[in-house]
């Protein structure tokens, strides 16, 4: 198998909270995070696909294709945006890098399948900071 990556960021601001839980509960869990006024973050995701080389070709899928799913369904989405308020795959979702993960993948899975003939979308990884990431695989 052969991984290509294409790696993007984008700005958005957040808010870690959970409704059905108490101010100090939501204080103690995300810290500063949960700060009430919002908080951003210079995020960097990488977009992982997995699959054999097309003949034709010699790629797994066109970056320039990718970049263009990645554009379409998340950085247009996404980027100078609150990710609480604004992003419609992320309604009701507390935007966790992990949680960010897990709905990107969803949300690009079926444009990816649609521009690879060899592979398929294996896995998405956010940078929330340097030393934060989170990745979500199938
Ligand atoms: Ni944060």
């Amino acid at each position: 198998m052969v991984y290509v990556t294409r790696k993007e960021h984008f700005t958005a601001a957040h808010r870690l909270h959970n409704p059905d839980k108490n101010p100090e509960w939501n204080q103690a869990t995300f810290g500063p995070c949960n700060h009430h006024n919002w908080h951003g973050h210079n995020y960097v995701i990488e977009v992982t696909v997995a699959g054999q080389p097309d003949p034709e070709t010699g790629y797994v899928v066109d970056l320039g294709k990718l970049k263009k799913v990645i554009e379409d369904r998340i950085l247009s989405k996404c980027d100078h945006r609150n990710l609480n308020l604004d992003v419609d795959f992320l309604e009701g979702v507390i935007p966790s890098a992990e949680n960010l993960a897990k709905f990107f993948f969803h949300e690009m899975e079926d444009d990816v399948m649609a521009i690879c003939k060899t592979g398929s979308l294996h896995s998405v990884k956010v940078f929330e900071t340097e030393r934060n990431i989170a990745e979500y695989r199938e």
